[in-house]
């Protein structure tokens, strides 16, 4: 793979550096993405059907099933050498934030310290109530565990469509756009708001955008530089030319 020299220089001397990540990082470790043409949930599922409050409100045991089965997975698979290269990017520059839309935990797994994690995580519950209550998924047992505190429902710790992004995720990950000299984007297909509005953010503020995605997106005529390919591939390369 060709690594424009100048673009390995930018990193070396880099002190602020954000990257935005989605599915397409965890795929290599055996996860599914959401909107890949052959094999993405939204291929076999309705969204509205599994990732709405409405559908919660609906039909609880399926959305549970849903997040269940696709936290098992989680569990089972490794990070991979994508998100190792990020771990190796944050050790590397001083100010790094990695932002994530994933809900699969992998990156703070394979050792990411500073992790946003936009749309939450999949390893935890909270009361559908608002009360507070947050509480590892192992706490709890049945098909519609309710909150201990409140006696309402809880439901999967994600953010659904529809539904606004935790407070303090979304200022960090816009504090980050706004103050780092590069910006990443990685495995997403930049079509869910607000994450998807980052990378602009960071161009906004004179950053040099890098895209690592296996297809075009909307946000490819916008980069600075564009690698097509699978980031647990690209992301070690691009750490070692400019790292060792
Ligand atoms: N390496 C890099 N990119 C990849 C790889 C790979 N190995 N495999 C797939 N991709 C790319 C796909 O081409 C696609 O552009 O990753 C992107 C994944 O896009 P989506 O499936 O739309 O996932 P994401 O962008 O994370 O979705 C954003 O939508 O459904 C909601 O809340 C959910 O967080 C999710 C959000």
């Amino acid at each position: 793979m060709e690594i424009p020299p100048e673009l390995i220089t930018f990193l070396r001397s880099c002190v602020h550096a954000a990257a935005l990540t989605g599915a397409g990082v965890s795929k290599e470790s055996g996860l599914r993405t959401f909107r890949d043409p052959m094999d993405g949930l939204w291929a076999e599922y309705r969204p509205e059907d599994l990732a709405t409050p409405e559908a919660f409100e609906r039909t609880p045991e399926l959305v549970w099933e849903f997040y269940a089965a696709r936290r098992l997975k989680a569990g089972e698979v490794q990070p991979n050498p994508g998100h190792l290269a990020l771990v190796e990017m944050e050790r590397h520059v001083p100010h790094f934030t990695l932002v994530t839309q994933n809900v699969d935990g992998l990156h703070r797994r394979a050792g990411s310290k500073c992790v946003v994690e936009l749309h939450g995580n999949i390893t935890r519950v909270k009361c559908s109530h608002g009360c507070g209550v947050f509480t590892e998924w192992e706490e709890i047992s049945g098909k519609a565990p309710t909150c201990p505190a409140c006696g309402e429902k809880l439901r999967p710790d994600v953010v659904w469509f529809g539904e606004i992004l935790p407070g303090d995720e979304l200022a960090t990950a816009v504090q980050a756009a706004r103050t780092c000299s590069i910006f990443f984007s990685i495995g997403t297909s930049g079509l869910v708001q607000p994450a998807a509005s980052l990378p602009f953010l960071a161009k906004q503020n004179g950053a040099m955008i890098v895209e690592v995605n296996t297809e075009e997106t909307p946000l490819t005529p916008s980069v600075d530089y564009f690698f097509q390919g699978k980031s647990g591939e690209i992301l070690p390369e691009l750490v070692k030319a400019a790292w060792g």
